[in-house]
């Protein structure tokens, strides 16, 4: 067995592991050699001292190599992923996946659930009654095939050592760590057999990352693995210090990719989109790039060809359509209560960690692992930062449950969104990496 605990000591004294060590580390854990706290303490220490871009590459090897990998070479084409660090309202994959195969794009993606404040994609597509995420690696790839479209739950058979790593992370403040994120957000895109990612790395008060250089440090060291492993890793930053589009909460972000599809999205939802799509064209074999890329894009959303690809997929996974023609199809709250201004004036801030605290208040999201999310509840909000307001002018409605979760939520809400006799500063806006 080999020595935990003198390899704990060696990266507390800021040493540097060979691929040997780091493979001992990770088989060790994942067989009960190396107990959690053994785990816990050199979790610590790397947070502290940091991994070369040599440990980190070792590390993500062996996490891919602790479960099995999927092989997609039989499609005969590449599958495009696309990955979110975690933001509030981001409803970005439900518009993106059908937008770029209506193009002709593969696109495939294994997908977390949410948690903490940050909702999940496969809560959000479990919101559509009948829809199946969970799926084994056939199917996968069968509606990859046929379809050219397929969001699945994360499978535990793809890079376990890193489900459980990050179970420990989660518990032991020890997410926030470059190297860590990266080597772990790789394994599960290495594992589950894409050819080329698409990130989309949010930064701002609704975000975990919170500063550029943190964002851009993690994504040169995601794009460092791609190139190790052979696939193409192209990105943004985004601002994720308002939610992303209006609807923050599983059924109500459904429905505005619906909106999003028929052309009527949100403008700072639908910068997004557009970039990351292109960015997807260009990294498939459509041999589109650039503005013909982006005319392509605009063409297949007007003519209505991305949200028939999204009937089309959702039918394929099992999901009753008629959300589509009739929202009212989806679950719906028993309690709609309003956020009317206060004051005239200009919204300022519009705070997208409380809000997307108040959507986990209601439901929408979890306080632990494993509880169970209410599809119905969340918050629409119904201004953007600049607008001028007038007094009992809408700013949000509340989806709750209950009336007593449905004026908590609004208090929260209330307090979120900021209103000055002045118009604020413009913005950031999302930057290629
Ligand atoms: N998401 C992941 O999958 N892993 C991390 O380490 C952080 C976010």
């Amino acid at each position: 067995m080999a020595d935990f605990a003198g390899l704990i000591q060696k990266k507390r004294d800021g040493g540097e592991h060979t691929g040997e060590e780091l493979s001992q580390l990770v088989s060790g854990f994942m067989c009960g050699d190396m107990p959690d706290y053994q785990m816990s303490a050199w979790l610590m220490a790397v947070v502290f001292r940091g991994l070369t871009p040599a440990e980190t590459l070792a590390l993500n090897d062996a996490e891919v190599a602790s479960g099995e990998r999927l092989d997609l070479g039989v499609l005969g084409r590449p599958v495009v992923d696309k990955h979110s660090t975690g933001g509030v309202g981001d409803k970005v994959t439900m518009v993106l996946a059908p937008l770029v195969a209506s193009c002709g794009v593969i696109f495939g993606k294994m997908s977390g659930r949410g948690l903490g404040h940050t909702g999940g994609t496969i809560d959000k597509l479990e919101s559509i009654p009948g829809f199946v995420t969970e799926m084994g690696p056939e199917r996968f790839r069968e509606l990859l095939g046929t379809v050219g479209v397929c969001v699945a739950g994360q499978s535990s058979r793809l890079a376990p050592a890193d489900g459980r790593i990050y179970a420990l992370r989660d518990v032991t403040a020890t997410v926030d760590s470059n190297p860590l994120v990266a080597a772990s957000i790789m394994s599960k895109k290495i594992a589950s057999g894409a050819a080329a990612v698409v990130m989309d790395v949010k930064m701002g008060r609704g975000a975990f990352i919170r500063n550029r250089g943190q964002a851009a440090g993690v994504f040169s060291l995601m794009k460092m693995i791609g190139e190790a492993r052979g696939i193409a890793v192209r990105g943004i930053i985004s601002p994720m210090d308002a939610p992303l589009g209006r609807a923050v909460g599983n059924a109500l972000e459904v429905a505005e990719a619906v909106e999003a599809l028929r052309g009527e999205g949100p403008p700072d939802l639908m910068a997004v989109v557009r970039k990351l799509a292109v960015l997807s064209l260009e990294s498939s074999d459509a041999g589109l790039s650039g503005d013909a890329a982006g005319e392509l894009l605009d063409q297949r959303l007007a003519e209505g060809a991305a949200l028939a690809k999204f009937g089309e997929w959702v039918e394929a996974q099992g999901g009753d359509t008629a959300f589509i023609d009739n929202p009212g199809a989806l679950p719906q709250a028993s309690h709609v209560l309003t956020v009317r201004a206060d004051r005239s004036g200009f919204v300022g801030v519009v705070d997208a960690l409380e809000v997307g605290l108040a959507a986990r208040d209601l439901g929408a999201g979890r306080l632990k692992k494993g509880d169970r999310v209410d599809s119905a509840v969340g918050v629409r909000i119904e201004t953007v930062a600049g607008d001028e307001v007038s007094a009992g002018d809408l700013l949000a409605s509340v989806h709750a449950s209950s009336p007593e979760s449905g004026a908590a939520a609004a208090a929260r809400v209330a307090a979120a969104i900021s209103i000055a006799l002045v118009p604020p500063e413009a913005g950031w806006r999302l930057v290629e990496l």
